[in-house]
């Protein structure tokens, strides 16, 4: 999406060559106008697949998913991290560990936003190593819901997450695919 890339290349500083700073317009400070550019995308790719449902991850998946959710007319659920769980029966949870940030976090989603004859659509605003999108897969496919698609804002192609969700026959639709930073520059997958 060349909005998205032109975006990131004004906006996004590479930080210790492997993350990329994006608070200015998707982690922090939130860019509305472009975040609906965003859900359209996503609606586009995803009309007439039957979505019933989008299911991302607090906090940064959820502007790029609401607007997508406004977009194909569908409700939307974040699945919230807690620190401690007391275990609820009400509940469906998993642990997600993060390479980036070092840190394991449970996640939990009510199981009344979850019904079996769901059509998910996940979308997160990372694909980095691909453990949260695991995560939310693990929790749909314990609701007995479909998973339809992966939709990823910024995904580093140079690590592993689209290759272990696509050998487990997830189609993953990113909108912008960072190949490798290359001196603190931003260097895009040539499609
Ligand atoms: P994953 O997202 O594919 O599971 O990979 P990983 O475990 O490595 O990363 C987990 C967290 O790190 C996610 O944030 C993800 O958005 C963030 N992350 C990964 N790479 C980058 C990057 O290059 N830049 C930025 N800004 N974030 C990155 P999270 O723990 O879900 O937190 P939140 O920011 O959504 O609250």
């Amino acid at each position: 999406m060349k909005e998205l890339e032109e975006r990131i290349l004004r906006d996004g500083n590479v930080l210790g060559g492997e993350v990329l700073k994006v608070d200015n317009f998707l982690n922090h400070q939130i860019d509305p106008k472009l975040m609906q550019s965003i859900g359209n995308e996503f609606a586009k790719h995803y009309a007439n697949k039957g979505i019933t449902r989008i299911v991302t991850i607090e906090s940064s998946g959820i502007a790029p998913a609401v607007f997508a959710g406004l977009a194909l007319g569908v409700p939307v659920v974040f699945a919230r991290k807690q620190k401690s769980l007391t275990l609820t029966d009400d509940l469906y949870s998993t642990d997600v560990y993060s390479f980036t940030k070092k840190s394991t976090s449970t996640i939990v989603i009510s199981k009344k936003f979850l019904e079996k004859t769901d059509r998910i659509l996940l979308i997160d605003d990372f694909l980095a190593n691909g453990q949260a999108a695991k995560g939310l897969i693990k929790i749909c496919q314990e609701a007995q819901a479909t998973v339809v698609g992966v939709g990823i804002v910024i995904e580093k192609s140079f690590q592993v997450g689209r290759q272990l969700l696509e050998e487990e026959n997830y189609e993953v639709y990113s909108l912008a695919r960072i190949r490798a930073f290359e001196e603190g520059q931003v260097k895009f997958v040539e499609e």
